[in-house]
């Protein structure tokens, strides 16, 4: 096959929700529908459960098990589809971010009785920022939950989306009888009482036959006619190009544990979704159908065998073939490495392969050569661009507490931070080191890997920051930066590309700065 028709039957995506929506159930089910998996129950959630935040073995568990399930990729009516795995616990949101710089697409579960959450508003914004086209799945449609227009509009205002429903309910919970597919025009029905997989499809050319109140009955008919009317009346019609843009979002409701409407968004997700994109570098935008290999790193995870320190770097291709056993530029080390065993990851299974396609996800073992958003070419000298960090929200010195070990410490640290487990800052005022993290359960995870995979121990110390932003000096005002890093030197310190960042120890703080500063920039993200 052509690498064109590589690339134009693939699709690479992830699937957001806050804790609890579904996420796990529905990739199971996508799963089985690509007969990926033979029986449900056999993808693992990677949730942190609660209580479980100083269960140290509980932590590896899990983490072991969120590198079996970082892709799952499989085939459904001859398109290779890539799932990325995003974490749904909150301490673990940067991964999640990462994570989406290397999807095309994602798909948002919602639960139709909690309606819009927290991680969902916050991950959708980054998928809005980068103009990710999204389809929305309403999920547990079997329960009582919203009415579907409050939840349309719940989604509209709290997401900043403009939906097109794709498909809608007819009843919902007790009185749950089916849904119409708007876009296929059938009417899906759950048979029965038992209401547990059983799904007959009838097709509906028009909604105003008397087939329709024979299979609902007149009542739901009647109800269903006047609310498809109003959804044609108010929402904009599905336009490819609008959704691919990132501006229109296709709504679906369902429900994944019972299987009912997951087909259907597959279906419209294999015809509808993007391929894989075009990558903006340093020097120029890649199209995927370019002869010479490129890709950048997006996730770093840690052997689970802490006698072996080796780690897998997980590598989106953007463009050309990759190539078992062939050189490669490591660009930021100005480095040719090959691969003998690269992985590729199907359901549960990693197998090595010879050859990707752009779309595909790679997991090269790495010795500590890689860091998140590392670029690797044919030749060429580029970095791909688009990995940020995010302003962390917890802070504390880090201390040597086993003076004999500081070396493996530093490199303890070093790997770690090489990873994205945390950022490191280095105050300007003593040089002392700060550890920031998106979550607390970071601080646990550092300390309990330091001591079994570098034999090193720490300790740390309360430090009061409210928030880290990056000081941007190129288009700050001179003079207003030189007074600024007089005043606040003691709230200085420097990340690990050595960047100015600046501590503000409360939101008041950090509000007067930028009214004392205005021409000072700050930002809440590492790259601007
Ligand atoms: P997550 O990955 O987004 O965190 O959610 P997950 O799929 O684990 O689902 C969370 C809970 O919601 C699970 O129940 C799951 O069975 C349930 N669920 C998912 N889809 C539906 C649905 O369509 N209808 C209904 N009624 N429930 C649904 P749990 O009791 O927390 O876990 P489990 O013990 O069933 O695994």
């Amino acid at each position: 096959m052509s690498l064109e028709s590589e690339i134009e039957r693939r699709r690479t995506f992830g699937i957001i929700s806050h804790p609890d929506a579904g996420k796990t159930t529905l990739t199971e089910k996508l799963l089985l529908f690509g007969g990926a998996i033979q029986e449900a129950g056999a993808v693992k959630s990677n949730k942190i459960k609660k209580g479980a935040t100083s269960d140290f073995m509980e932590i590896e568990r899990q983490r072991g098990i969120s590198v079996a399930t970082s892709v799952l990729a499989f085939e459904y009516q001859d398109v290779k589809i890539n799932i990325l795995d995003t974490p749904g616990h909150k301490d673990f949101a940067e991964d999640t971010f990462r994570t989406l710089t290397a999807v095309d697409s994602v798909i948002v579960v919602i639960d139709v009785a909690k309606g819009v959450e927290e991680q969902t508003v916050k991950l959708v914004e980054v998928c809005r920022m980068r103009n990710i086209p999204m389809i929305v799945f309403i999920n547990k449609l079997d329960r009582e939950g919203k009415d579907a227009f409050e939840l349309l509009d719940e989604i509209e205002q709290k997401l900043g989306l403009t939906v097109t429903p794709m498909s809608f309910p007819i009843g919902m919970g007790y009185d749950f009888k089916g849904i119409y597919n708007i876009w296929e025009k059938n009417v899906n029905l759950f048979s029965g009482d038992s209401r547990k997989n059983i799904e007959e499809t009838i097709n509906i050319e028009d909604i105003n036959t008397t087939e329709l109140n024979d299979l609902i009955g007149d009542d739901f008919a009647e109800n269903l006619r006047e609310e498809i009317e109003l959804v044609t009346e108010v929402y904009p019609p599905f336009n490819q190009k609008e959704y691919l843009n990132g501006n229109l979002q296709p709504v679906f409701f369902g429900s994944a544990l019972n299987n009912f409407g997951v087909r259907e968004l597959l279906d419209c997700f294999i015809e509808i979704a993007p391929t894989p994109k075009p990558k903006e570098s340093d020097t120029r935008l890649v199209k995927p159908n370019e002869k010479d290999f490129s890709g950048f790193v997006f996730k770093i995870h840690a052997n689970m065998d802490p006698k072996h320190r080796d780690r897998l770097a997980f590598i989106k291709i953007v463009s050309g073939t990759f190539n078992r056993n062939t050189p490669y530029l490591h660009v930021r080390n100005n480095k040719k490495m090959k691969f003998s065993s690269p992985n590729a990851f199907f359901a549960e299974r990693k197998e090595i392969v010879d050859v990707s396609y752009p779309g595909d996800i790679v997991g090269l073992h790495d010795t500590g050569n890689f860091k998140i958003g590392d670029t690797l070419t044919q030749g060429e000298i580029m970095q791909y661009k688009g990995i940020p960090s995010f302003s962390p929200e917890h802070f504390k010195y880090i201390n040597n507490a086993d003076p004999m070990k500081s070396k493996q410490l530093a490199k303890g640290i070093d790997q770690l931070m090489d990873e994205g487990v945390a950022q490191l800052f280095v105050l300007e005022l003593n040089g002392r080191k700060v550890i920031g993290t998106v979550g607390a359960l970071q601080f646990e995870v550092i300390q309990y890997r330091l001591e079994h995979e570098y034999s090193a121990k720490c300790s740390y110390e309360n430090l009061n920051v409210y928030k880290a932003c990056w000081v941007d000096i190129v288009n700050s005002d001179k003079e207003e930066l030189a007074d600024f890093k007089r005043v606040k030197s003691r709230f200085l310190a420097k990340d690990k590309r050595g960047q100015l960042v600046f501590f503000a120890d409360s939101s008041f703080t950090l509000q007067m700065t930028q009214s004392k500063y205005p021409n000072v920039k700050l930002h809440f993200v590492s790259e601007f």
